[in-house]
Protein backbone atom coordinates (compact mmCIF):
# COMPACT_ATOMS: atom_id res chain seq x y z
CA UNK A 1 0.00 0.00 0.00
CA UNK A 2 1.38 3.29 -0.87
CA UNK A 3 0.15 6.10 1.42
CA UNK A 4 1.04 9.71 1.74
CA UNK A 5 0.55 10.81 5.48
CA UNK A 6 0.20 14.54 4.63
CA UNK A 7 -0.04 17.95 6.54
CA UNK A 8 1.74 21.33 7.61
CA UNK A 9 5.57 21.50 9.34
CA UNK A 10 4.46 19.74 12.92
CA UNK A 11 1.33 18.29 11.81
CA UNK A 12 2.61 15.26 13.50
CA UNK A 13 3.39 13.44 10.33
CA UNK A 14 7.34 11.45 11.57
CA UNK A 15 5.58 10.76 15.26
CA UNK A 16 2.48 8.87 13.47
CA UNK A 17 4.57 7.09 10.62
CA UNK A 18 6.17 4.96 13.36
CA UNK A 19 2.55 3.76 14.00
CA UNK A 20 2.03 3.71 9.90
CA UNK A 21 4.86 1.50 8.92
CA UNK A 22 3.82 -1.12 11.93
CA UNK A 23 0.47 -1.15 10.57
CA UNK A 24 0.75 -1.35 7.07
CA UNK A 25 4.34 -3.29 7.22
CA UNK A 26 5.60 -0.89 4.75
CA UNK A 27 8.75 1.99 5.57
CA UNK A 28 8.38 5.51 6.12
CA UNK A 29 9.98 7.66 3.03
CA UNK A 30 10.74 11.17 4.77
CA UNK A 31 12.71 13.37 1.77
CA UNK A 32 13.27 15.77 5.23
CA UNK A 33 14.89 13.00 6.80
CA UNK A 34 17.24 11.70 3.92
CA UNK A 35 18.11 15.40 3.43
CA UNK A 36 19.50 16.07 6.56
CA UNK A 37 21.27 12.87 6.67
CA UNK A 38 22.54 13.98 3.11
CA UNK A 39 23.65 17.38 4.86
CA UNK A 40 24.89 15.45 7.83
CA UNK A 41 27.37 13.79 5.37
CA UNK A 42 28.74 17.13 4.49
CA UNK A 43 28.56 16.48 0.57
CA UNK A 44 28.25 19.18 -1.73
CA UNK A 45 24.76 18.25 -2.31
CA UNK A 46 23.71 18.24 1.64
CA UNK A 47 25.53 21.99 1.24
CA UNK A 48 22.95 22.49 -1.47
CA UNK A 49 20.02 21.44 0.49
CA UNK A 50 20.75 23.64 3.63
CA UNK A 51 20.63 26.91 1.72
CA UNK A 52 17.11 25.76 1.27
CA UNK A 53 15.89 24.13 4.16
CA UNK A 54 17.65 26.92 7.18
CA UNK A 55 15.41 29.23 5.67
CA UNK A 56 12.44 27.27 5.66
CA UNK A 57 12.37 27.19 2.07
CA UNK A 58 11.22 24.36 0.02
CA UNK A 59 14.02 22.36 -1.86
CA UNK A 60 14.02 22.37 -5.82
CA UNK A 61 11.67 19.82 -7.28
CA UNK A 62 14.49 18.38 -9.34
CA UNK A 63 16.74 17.84 -6.80
CA UNK A 64 14.19 16.24 -4.61
CA UNK A 65 12.93 14.04 -7.07
CA UNK A 66 16.60 12.08 -7.98
CA UNK A 67 16.75 11.50 -4.00
CA UNK A 68 13.41 10.13 -4.08
CA UNK A 69 13.47 7.59 -7.35
CA UNK A 70 16.76 6.31 -5.96
CA UNK A 71 15.04 5.75 -2.65
CA UNK A 72 11.93 3.86 -4.76
CA UNK A 73 14.21 1.31 -6.02
CA UNK A 74 15.56 -0.11 -2.21
CA UNK A 75 14.13 -3.22 -1.45
CA UNK A 76 12.26 -2.97 0.91
CA UNK A 77 10.23 -0.06 -0.61
CA UNK A 78 9.03 -2.67 -2.79
CA UNK A 79 5.38 -3.44 -1.60
CA UNK A 80 4.56 0.37 -0.84
CA UNK A 81 5.51 3.60 1.23
CA UNK A 82 4.01 6.03 3.95
CA UNK A 83 5.68 9.09 2.35
CA UNK A 84 5.88 11.67 4.87
CA UNK A 85 6.97 15.39 3.47
CA UNK A 86 6.56 14.42 -0.11
CA UNK A 87 5.01 15.27 -2.65
CA UNK A 88 5.22 18.92 -1.44
CA UNK A 89 4.25 20.46 -4.80
CA UNK A 90 1.98 19.70 -7.53
CA UNK A 91 4.65 18.66 -9.96
CA UNK A 92 6.39 16.10 -7.68
CA UNK A 93 2.93 14.67 -6.94
CA UNK A 94 2.96 14.23 -10.57
CA UNK A 95 6.24 12.67 -10.88
CA UNK A 96 5.49 10.44 -8.17
CA UNK A 97 2.37 9.11 -9.85
CA UNK A 98 4.86 8.39 -12.74
CA UNK A 99 7.60 6.97 -10.63
CA UNK A 100 4.78 4.60 -8.84
CA UNK A 101 2.74 3.65 -12.30
CA UNK A 102 6.09 2.63 -13.82
CA UNK A 103 6.66 0.21 -10.78
CA UNK A 104 2.63 -1.09 -11.38
CA UNK A 105 1.43 0.93 -8.37
CA UNK A 106 0.00 4.06 -7.01
CA UNK A 107 -1.12 5.93 -4.16
CA UNK A 108 -3.95 4.09 -2.23
CA UNK A 109 -4.61 7.19 0.16
CA UNK A 110 -4.03 10.32 1.46
CA UNK A 111 -4.25 11.13 5.40
CA UNK A 112 -4.28 14.53 5.60
CA UNK A 113 -3.85 15.82 9.12
CA UNK A 114 -5.54 19.49 9.62
CA UNK A 115 -3.81 21.25 12.70
CA UNK A 116 -4.16 25.43 13.11
CA UNK A 117 -0.59 27.45 12.45
CA UNK A 118 -0.86 28.36 17.09
CA UNK A 119 -0.44 24.54 17.20
CA UNK A 120 1.93 23.90 14.69
CA UNK A 121 4.49 26.92 16.32
CA UNK A 122 4.06 25.36 19.85
CA UNK A 123 4.65 21.66 18.98
CA UNK A 124 7.84 22.30 16.48
CA UNK A 125 9.19 25.51 19.22
CA UNK A 126 9.40 22.98 21.99
CA UNK A 127 10.43 19.67 19.73
CA UNK A 128 14.09 18.23 20.57
CA UNK A 129 15.22 16.04 18.01
CA UNK A 130 18.11 13.26 18.26
CA UNK A 131 20.54 13.92 15.62
CA UNK A 132 21.52 10.63 15.31
CA UNK A 133 18.40 8.51 14.36
CA UNK A 134 15.94 11.28 13.80
CA UNK A 135 13.92 10.49 17.42
CA UNK A 136 11.48 13.80 18.15
CA UNK A 137 10.37 14.33 21.35
CA UNK A 138 8.60 17.39 22.96
CA UNK A 139 9.76 19.80 25.95
CA UNK A 140 6.73 19.35 27.72
CA UNK A 141 4.50 16.77 25.41
CA UNK A 142 6.93 13.98 24.93
CA UNK A 143 10.08 15.09 27.05
CA UNK A 144 13.55 13.45 26.51
CA UNK A 145 15.10 11.32 28.98
CA UNK A 146 16.64 12.88 32.07
CA UNK A 147 19.56 10.85 31.42
CA UNK A 148 20.02 13.37 28.13
CA UNK A 149 20.20 9.96 26.48
CA UNK A 150 18.10 8.82 23.42
CA UNK A 151 15.51 6.12 23.85
CA UNK A 152 15.91 4.71 20.68
CA UNK A 153 19.42 4.51 19.84
CA UNK A 154 21.29 5.66 23.65
CA UNK A 155 22.47 8.75 21.94
CA UNK A 156 23.32 11.60 24.10
CA UNK A 157 23.14 14.31 20.91
CA UNK A 158 18.95 15.32 21.19
CA UNK A 159 19.19 18.86 19.44
CA UNK A 160 16.67 21.78 18.51
CA UNK A 161 16.35 21.10 14.86
CA UNK A 162 18.01 24.59 12.98
CA UNK A 163 14.96 25.46 11.19
CA UNK A 164 12.56 25.04 14.20
CA UNK A 165 12.83 28.57 15.18
CA UNK A 166 9.39 30.51 15.12
CA UNK A 167 10.35 32.66 12.55
CA UNK A 168 11.47 30.06 9.92
CA UNK A 169 8.30 27.62 11.51
CA UNK A 170 6.18 30.46 10.31
CA UNK A 171 8.19 31.04 6.78
CA UNK A 172 8.16 26.90 6.33
CA UNK A 173 4.22 26.53 7.25
CA UNK A 174 3.37 29.86 4.43
CA UNK A 175 5.21 27.56 2.11
CA UNK A 176 3.01 24.91 2.91
CA UNK A 177 0.03 26.89 2.29
CA UNK A 178 1.28 28.28 -0.98
CA UNK A 179 2.62 25.17 -2.35
CA UNK A 180 1.75 21.91 -0.64
CA UNK A 181 -1.76 22.55 0.24
CA UNK A 182 -3.09 22.42 -3.75
CA UNK A 183 -1.70 19.12 -3.95
CA UNK A 184 -5.06 18.13 -2.24
CA UNK A 185 -6.68 19.05 -5.34
CA UNK A 186 -4.72 16.90 -7.19
CA UNK A 187 -5.04 13.78 -5.39
CA UNK A 188 -9.00 14.68 -5.18
CA UNK A 189 -9.32 13.74 -8.55
CA UNK A 190 -10.03 9.94 -7.55
CA UNK A 191 -12.81 9.92 -5.23
CA UNK A 192 -12.40 8.44 -1.95
CA UNK A 193 -8.44 8.58 -1.98
CA UNK A 194 -7.94 12.03 0.44
CA UNK A 195 -9.12 11.35 3.99
CA UNK A 196 -8.59 14.79 6.31
CA UNK A 197 -8.33 14.57 9.61
CA UNK A 198 -8.36 16.54 13.28
CA UNK A 199 -4.72 16.54 14.13
CA UNK A 200 -4.73 17.81 17.46
CA UNK A 201 -5.43 16.31 20.32
CA UNK A 202 -2.72 13.84 22.04
CA UNK A 203 -0.55 11.43 19.93
CA UNK A 204 -3.05 8.31 20.82
CA UNK A 205 -5.63 10.63 19.39
CA UNK A 206 -4.42 11.33 16.59
CA UNK A 207 -3.30 7.31 15.71
CA UNK A 208 -6.55 6.36 16.35
CA UNK A 209 -8.21 8.49 14.03
CA UNK A 210 -5.71 7.34 11.72
CA UNK A 211 -6.59 3.58 12.47
CA UNK A 212 -10.30 4.31 11.64
CA UNK A 213 -9.57 6.27 8.39
CA UNK A 214 -7.26 3.20 7.13
CA UNK A 215 -10.11 0.90 8.41
CA UNK A 216 -12.59 2.83 6.55
CA UNK A 217 -14.89 3.74 9.30
CA UNK A 218 -16.11 7.41 9.73
CA UNK A 219 -14.50 9.47 12.47
P1 LIG B 1 10.52 17.99 6.91
O1 LIG B 1 11.61 17.33 7.63
O2 LIG B 1 9.66 17.19 6.00
O3 LIG B 1 9.68 18.78 7.97
P2 LIG B 1 8.14 19.20 8.01
O4 LIG B 1 7.21 18.69 6.98
O5 LIG B 1 8.23 20.68 8.13
O6 LIG B 1 7.63 18.44 9.20
P3 LIG B 1 8.29 18.27 10.57
O7 LIG B 1 9.32 17.23 10.56
O8 LIG B 1 8.71 19.63 11.08
O9 LIG B 1 7.02 17.88 11.44
P4 LIG B 1 6.18 16.53 11.52
O10 LIG B 1 4.85 16.74 10.85
O11 LIG B 1 6.97 15.33 11.13
O12 LIG B 1 5.92 16.57 13.09
P5 LIG B 1 6.57 15.70 14.27
O13 LIG B 1 5.98 14.33 14.27
O14 LIG B 1 8.05 15.82 14.32
O15 LIG B 1 11.10 19.20 6.02
C1 LIG B 1 12.09 20.09 6.48
C2 LIG B 1 12.60 20.93 5.31
O16 LIG B 1 13.21 20.06 4.33
C3 LIG B 1 11.56 21.73 4.54
O17 LIG B 1 11.29 22.98 5.13
C4 LIG B 1 12.23 21.84 3.16
O18 LIG B 1 13.23 22.84 3.16
C5 LIG B 1 12.92 20.50 3.00
N1 LIG B 1 12.11 19.47 2.30
C6 LIG B 1 11.75 18.25 2.82
N2 LIG B 1 11.03 17.55 1.92
C7 LIG B 1 10.91 18.35 0.83
C8 LIG B 1 10.26 18.19 -0.42
N3 LIG B 1 9.57 17.07 -0.73
N4 LIG B 1 10.35 19.20 -1.32
C9 LIG B 1 11.03 20.33 -1.05
N5 LIG B 1 11.67 20.55 0.13
C10 LIG B 1 11.60 19.57 1.06
O19 LIG B 1 5.94 16.50 15.52
C11 LIG B 1 6.36 17.83 15.82
C12 LIG B 1 6.49 17.98 17.35
O20 LIG B 1 5.22 17.84 17.95
C13 LIG B 1 7.39 16.91 18.02
O21 LIG B 1 8.06 17.53 19.08
C14 LIG B 1 6.38 15.86 18.53
O22 LIG B 1 6.88 15.19 19.68
C15 LIG B 1 5.17 16.75 18.87
N6 LIG B 1 3.89 16.10 18.61
C16 LIG B 1 3.52 15.32 17.56
N7 LIG B 1 2.23 14.95 17.65
C17 LIG B 1 1.76 15.51 18.81
C18 LIG B 1 0.50 15.51 19.48
N8 LIG B 1 -0.55 14.86 18.97
N9 LIG B 1 0.39 16.20 20.64
C19 LIG B 1 1.46 16.87 21.16
N10 LIG B 1 2.69 16.91 20.58
C20 LIG B 1 2.82 16.24 19.42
Amino acid sequence: MDVVLFGPPGAGKGTQSKFLMTRLGVPQISTGDMMRAERKSGSELGQRFDSFMSKGLLVPDELVLELLAKRLDDADAAGGAIFDGFPRTVPQAIALDAILAKRGRKIDRVLALEVPESVIVDRISGRRTCQDCGQAYHVRYNPPPSTGRCTQCDSDRIVQRSDDKEETVRTRNGAYLKDTLPILDHYRANAGVVVSLDGTGAVEEVTKRLENALEGRTQ
